[in-house]
């Protein structure tokens, strides 16, 4: 089934330069960008945009991180796009990640995890139109 699904690139990897290396990742896995943008988080927007994670423990941290720098967000579309992607980023922690995705790759930690991904079509509906309204 054709899909939709809302990518980041996130802080920690825009400060290191390493936009370009994330994004040749999803070319070379066939992943098809049809929109691509850089942002900035205002804190609403962020708290927002992660709400349902508002009475988890690390809520604080996860806003407070998302809006310490630039983002890149960027929809993928194709067939299966959310789990494909969802794959390749691997797990939040990057001592669970598997080889080869993108978070053993780059990622810091579970926090400073490099990459964001739509959990869900109902998550990617609202995150795409939250981002490229
Ligand atoms: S949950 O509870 O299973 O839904 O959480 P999870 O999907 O693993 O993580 C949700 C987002 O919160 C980020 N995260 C954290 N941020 C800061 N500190 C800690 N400890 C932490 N743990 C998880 C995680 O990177 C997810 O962000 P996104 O942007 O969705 O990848």
């Amino acid at each position: 089934m054709k899909e939709k699904t809302l990518g980041f690139i996130k802080p920690d990897a825009v400060k290191r330069n390493i936009v370009g290396e994330i994004l040749a990742v999803l070319e070379s896995e066939r992943l098809d960008i049809i929109e691509l943008k850089m942002m900035r988080f205002e804190r609403r927007e962020a708290e927002a945009f992660y709400i349902e994670h508002a009475s988890q423990p690390f809520f604080e941290d996860l806003i407070a991180f998302m809006i310490s720098g630039k983002i890149v967000a960027f929809v993928i579309e194709g067939e299966n796009a959310i789990v494909r992607y969802k794959e390749l980023m691997g797990a939040t922690d990057p001592r669970e990640a598997l080889e080869g995705t993108l978070r053993k790759l780059f990622a810091l930690s579970e926090d400073e995890n490099s990459v964001h991904g739509s959990d869900s079509i109902s998550a990617a509906n609202r995150e795409i139109a939250q981002i490229f309204r």
